[in-house]
């Protein structure tokens, strides 16, 4: 027998962050890249002319939906690994809704949409803190959205809830971030099911759809108990898809509003 031969010395660092990545605990990501990306398609679509030009002048050759999940990216890198708490906050159990002082006493994701947008507001701020904070709030504005962002702590927001899902095994948490959206979407690509449902908001929609960060929070909280936390014995399936698509497609069309009128309220 011959021995296995060593990897080259390339190869190896290769290979480990390959197999690094294929173990990575599903833990840290955020609303799939589907869902962050249907959030900023549909912002895009109601921007203004002077927003719209503001973010092209400071993403340059990219869109918010070609960055939206650039946060995802790095939150593990040294750079950035102090940005991983700002996906999520956890509201304490049994309240009736998010306290900032309470649930977010250094910072959050309630927080952290409050400051990058003050970054982008700063007349002072440099470009390149400016598309930092950019790609950080087209992010931001959308893990907010998934209810489960703002859950408990007791359960790290349902990623500590398993589930099966039509008889797959998962988690709750990754079920809000990516599986009910991939179930409805099917073999359709992202931005045909992002211009589906940006077809389907009303002005009254869009006229409702208002609030600061923090009513955001409660909003999601309360739909996480509603809804997302309402799982019975953990065997999910056309049941549970049915009452809660309709909720989670809400959330996608509600995120890329309110980050429009946000983006459009900081670029005047
Ligand atoms: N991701 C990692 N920890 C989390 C938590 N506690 N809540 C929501 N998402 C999380
Ligand atoms: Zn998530
Ligand atoms: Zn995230």
């Amino acid at each position: 027998m011959v021995a296995p031969k060593a990897l080259p010395a390339l190869e190896k660092p290769i290979a480990i962050t390959t197999i690094l990545l294929l173990l990575s605990p599903s833990l840290a990501l955020a609303w799939g890249e589907d869902g962050h990306k249907v959030v900023a398609r549909i912002a895009e679509k109601h921007l203004t002319p002077k927003a719209k030009q503001a973010v092209a002048r400071i993403l340059g050759q990219e869109t918010l939906s070609s960055v939206a999940v650039w946060a995802d990216g790095v939150r593990r890198t040294n750079r950035y690994r102090w940005t991983a708490p700002l996906h999520f906050v956890n509201v304490a159990k049994g309240s009736a809704g998010y306290d900032a002082a309470r649930d977010c006493p250094k910072s959050c994701v309630v927080q952290a949409i409050d400051a990058f947008a003050s970054t982008l507001r700063n007349p002072n701020a440099s470009a390149e803190k400016k598309e930092e904070a950019l790609k950080f709030l087209v992010h931001f504005v959308g893990d907010l959205h998934q209810p489960l962002h703002a859950g408990h702590f007791e359960d790290r927001g349902g990623n500590r809830i398993r589930v099966k899902f039509f008889r797959r095994d998962t988690n709750l948490h990754r079920l809000w971030d990516s599986g009910m959206i991939k179930q409805r979407r099917g073999n359709r690509r992202w931005d045909t099911y992002a211009n589906g449902l940006n077809s389907a908001i009303t002005p009254n929609d869009e006229r409702s759809w208002d609030g600061a960060p923090s009513d955001w929070a409660t909003e999601s909280y309360k739909l996480a108990l509603s809804n997302a936390y309402q799982v019975g014995n953990g065997q999910l399936g056309q049941d549970y898809f049915a009452v809660n698509i309709g909720v989670v497609e809400e959330q996608l069309k509600k995120g890329g509003v309110r980050l429009a009128k946000l983006l459009n309220g900081i670029f005047g």
